[in-house]
């Protein structure tokens, strides 16, 4: 077997094998994912044939694993933990100090004999969403960027402006922010033709009025499509807004970190979380 860094080539690969797990992706998404990581997507291969896949993203402190996914009749051959050494060899190289991901419940053993640890548990809603509007958000527009990013790094511990300028380049129409002279407050959102995922939501804590203006702000631009979103369940705020705001929870994953957790998130400011494949 053989791992190497996926290529624009696999991509009809990697929407065929990730389709087989009903996780909705089309072509547009692992283009932008290679576009953030053009060196941090692996594939496996045992002699010609695709076998197995990941995605990683690195915000400097932190990287985040996803789409962790080996072909059904190739299971059980070790593929999926060596794709997993492979790609924290890789992070580890690039200096990364922690490296989570979130794991499907009945995946946790799969993680934990390579050495993942389990952190919290995040749970993932869905649903059409109440039809009202925010109040005092404000529409995304460049110059707030910076400011976005750095009230994201008091709850999140890396850097995460490649992923909110994707966001931002990909559904601007999808992204508020709230705050008077500073941001305390922003989300954003990215749909693709299949789905609308609704993250990173964060939000000064002591201001959850803020924080349900931007989740309304954001349910009222998408209208009446099927919107998801991943909420820590620690937050007991974002949890109780999210049902009172039409979404339902579908089932919870967990956070999982190498080894040690040696930084984490806020959780009090995480309302929604980047997404499931992303952190
Ligand atoms: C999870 C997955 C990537 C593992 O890949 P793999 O190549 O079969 O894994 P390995 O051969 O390296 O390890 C298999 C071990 O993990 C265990 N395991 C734990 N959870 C598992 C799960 N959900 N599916 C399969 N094996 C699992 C197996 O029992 C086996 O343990 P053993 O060696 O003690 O018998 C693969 O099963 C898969 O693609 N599942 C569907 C997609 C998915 O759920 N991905 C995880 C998203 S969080």
């Amino acid at each position: 077997m053989d791992i190497g860094e996926m290529t624009p080539e696999d991509i009809p690969f990697a929407v065929r094998i990730t389709d087989k797990e009903g996780w909705g992706y089309v072509e547009e998404d692992f283009v932008k994912i290679l576009e953030m990581e053009p060196r941090g997507c692996f594939v496996a291969h045992a002699r010609d044939e695709k076998v197995g896949m990941l995605t990683t993203i690195n915000y400097g402190r932190t990287a985040w694993i996803g789409n962790v996914v080996v072909k059904s009749e190739r299971r059980n051959q070790n593929i999926g933990s060596e794709l997993i050494s492979h790609a924290v060899d890789y992070l580890r190289s690039e200096s990364v100090e922690s490296i989570g991901l979130y794991s499907y419940l009945d995946a946790i053993s799969f993680y934990e004999a390579i050495g993942f640890e389990q952190s919290f548990r995040v749970g993932r809603f869905s649903g059409s969403g109440r039809k009202s509007a925010g109040s005092g958000t404000r529409k995304f527009v460049m110059e707030a960027l910076p400011a976005m990013v750095s009230l994201d790094q008091k709850y999140f511990p890396g850097d995460r402006t490649r992923l909110l300028s994707m966001i931002a380049k990909n559904d601007p129409g999808l992204m508020f922010w709230a705050g008077n002279g500073e941001v305390r407050g922003y989300i954003g959102g990215f749909c693709s033709q299949k789905a609308c995922e609704i993250g990173p939501w964060v939000c000064d804590p002591e201001s959850p009025d803020l924080a349900e203006s931007l989740l309304l702000d954001c349910f009222s631009a998408l209208g009446d499509k099927e919107k998801s979103l991943a909420v820590p369940m620690e937050n007991g705020t974002a949890v109780e807004m999210v049902n009172k705001n039409g979404l339902t929870k579908e089932f919870e994953v967990v956070a999982m970190f190498f080894e040690t957790d040696n930084s984490f998130m806020d959780q009090d400011g995480i309302f929604g979380v980047g997404s499931l494949e992303m952190g």
